[in-house]
């Protein structure tokens, strides 16, 4: 399964908005609509942004557009996924290294999404180590192949524990309020065959208390120094549950996802996005028209939540600080 494809010099983004009802790929010439594209989530998660940006950088050399241009509007679409500004940097780097030639920088582009798509199978690999036999796992949001390019960091390392035959169960979060649990974490879940249970985010502590969770992994948009990190909107409470019942707790990401240049997660900057998200559920209102909402699309959980940070160089364990900086500084 895969999100982003590039043919012929053109982008073709997977409508991850029309998911899991149709199956519409959508072709981009031009930086501009790719920029709107992550804005409106047709392409989401944070390598997935990062990749696409890449593309769409390389989109404006091929147009013989103004690169600095591009650059701007491209990081201005969304702002907590530190992996947009890491490609960005990344073709400015190789386009001042390449007087912009559009063939070095598609070439520069398509490595960012084949060595991702590497980054995904080795976290898979390290992961799949900590799941234990007749796993039962919980996830948030989606961290899997649609989010990625492919394969997927938190639903990688449970495809991973799968092939291993370890995996008895996945119960996925379906993350309000855009769904992305129901509509592309299950979606990918059944499409592949492994055993999935969609619940509903006030279900989680539930089932903990229960016994019925061994461990959960979820994804991660940015990381600061201390291992703070930012991830979909009810990560927070699904670490906090977890923290309650004694149940491990991991965050999957590349390193493109880790930013040392800020020493915790207080300022990782959070996105806001439009109240009707929360005033509507797939278009249909279900509050009134008037009523004020609160709708930040992420939460920053404490590094002190969390059990270990697993990465494409191995699974990095507390003090964090000091072990990222030892492995990725
Ligand atoms: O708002 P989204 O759908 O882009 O948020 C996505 C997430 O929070 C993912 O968990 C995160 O990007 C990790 S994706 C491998």
């Amino acid at each position: 399964m895969d999100a982003i494809r590039w043919e012929g010099n053109t982008l073709y983004l997977l409508d991850q908005t029309k998911l899991p009802v149709t199956e519409v790929w959508l072709a981009y010439h031009d930086w501009r609509a790719v920029a709107e594209a992550i804005r409106t989530m047709v392409v989401r998660g944070a390598p997935a942004i990062g990749i696409s940006a890449a593309y769409a950088y390389a989109l404006a050399a091929l147009a013989g557009g103004d690169l600095c241009q591009a650059k701007a509007g491209l990081a201005a679409s969304r702002p907590t996924a530190v992996n947009l500004f890491w490609a960005l940097e990344r073709m400015e780097r190789k386009a001042s290294a390449c007087g912009g030639s559009s063939d070095a920088l598609i070439a520069e582009a398509k490595a960012i999404h084949a060595e991702d798509v590497a980054m995904c199978r080795a976290m898979g690999a390290y992961g799949a180590a900590v799941v234990p036999e007749h796993a039962r796992i919980l996830t948030h949001c989606n961290a899997g192949a649609l989010a990625t390019g492919g394969y997927g960091t938190a639903l990688g390392v449970i495809r991973a524990a799968h092939e291993q035959g370890k995996v008895a169960m996945v119960y996925a979060d379906e993350t309000r309020p855009l769904l992305q649990g129901a509509r592309l974490t299950a979606y990918e879940l059944v499409a592949d065959h492994i055993p999935a249970t969609l619940i509903a985010d006030n279900m989680a502590a539930a089932l903990m208390a229960r016994g019925a969770i061994d461990l959960v992994v979820v994804g991660c948009d940015r990381m600061a120094a201390n291992g703070d990190f930012a991830n979909k909107i009810g990560t927070y409470s699904v670490a906090v549950n977890a923290r309650y019942h004694g149940v491990p707790f991991y965050t999957a990401l590349p390193s493109s996802t880790i930013d040392l240049s800020l020493s915790d997660g207080s300022q990782i900057p959070i996105e806001q996005r439009d109240k009707d998200e929360v005033r509507a559920l797939g278009g249909v209102q279900t509050a009134p028209a008037g009523v004020e909402v609160y709708n930040p699309a992420f939460d920053v959980t404490p590094h002190t939540l969390l059990t270990g940070v697993i990465t494409e160089r191995g699974i990095v364990y507390p003090p964090f600080r000091e072990n990222l900086a030892k492995r990725f500084g």
